[in-house]
């Protein structure tokens, strides 16, 4: 996709794009795949790279899991990034939730030995729900080293910011 060898980092449901556009303008020497299943949202971040010449920068119109799953080739990433996933709060829709156990180990399949699994959310209950499910993985280690303090923002961010609500970060390092 990108024609050149360099690391390769995933958003996954990347809404408009303003985190991956941040990250590709910041770090050039890494290539940055923005997968979203909405359409608008897709073109957008679309938009974001071909107006800033974000060589770096691709979008997939696609669902997470599938791409994962399917499409990414075996140790082929150097990190995976989830910024506030859909929470699915209501106990018959927790099947739809991205970040479960099936997940970590088609992300630990794709992900490369030593490269991260990256969640930011405003979701408690998902969040806690969520460490169980990478606890029960031998493929994945916390990582405490990453605060997300350096992470760019995003629009949900903002506007969860705006509202004032706590937000939860962790990272797991393949092991
Ligand atoms: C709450 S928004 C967060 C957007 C962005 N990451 C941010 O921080 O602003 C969740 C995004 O994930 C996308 N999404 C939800 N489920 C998805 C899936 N299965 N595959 C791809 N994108 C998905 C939604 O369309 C939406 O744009």
């Amino acid at each position: 996709m990108f024609g050149r060898s360099a690391p390769v980092e995933i958003d996954l449901g990347a809404g408009d794009g303003v985190y991956a556009e941040a990250r590709a303008k910041r770090e050039p020497g890494t290539n940055f795949v923005a997968v979203e299943r909405l359409l608008g949202r897709a073109k957008k971040i679309a938009k974001k790279a071909v107006r800033n010449d974000l060589v770096n920068l691709k979008v997939l119109r696609i669902e997470s899991w599938y791409f994962i799953k399917n499409l990414c080739a075996p140790e082929s990433l150097a990190a995976i990034t989830l910024r506030y996933p859909d929470p699915w709060p209501k106990r018959r829709h927790q099947g739809n939730r991205i970040l479960n156990r099936n997940f970590a180990e088609d992300a630990a399949r794709a992900v490369a030995r030593g490269g991260l699994l990256k969640l930011t959310t405003d979701a408690s209950e998902y969040f806690e729900w969520a460490c169980r499910e990478m606890a029960d993985s031998v493929s994945w280690i916390p990582d405490s080293s990453w605060t997300g303090e350096r992470e760019p923002t995003s629009e949900f961010e903002e506007l969860f910011a705006k509202e004032g609500r706590e937000l939860y970060r962790r990272a797991w390092r393949k092991a």
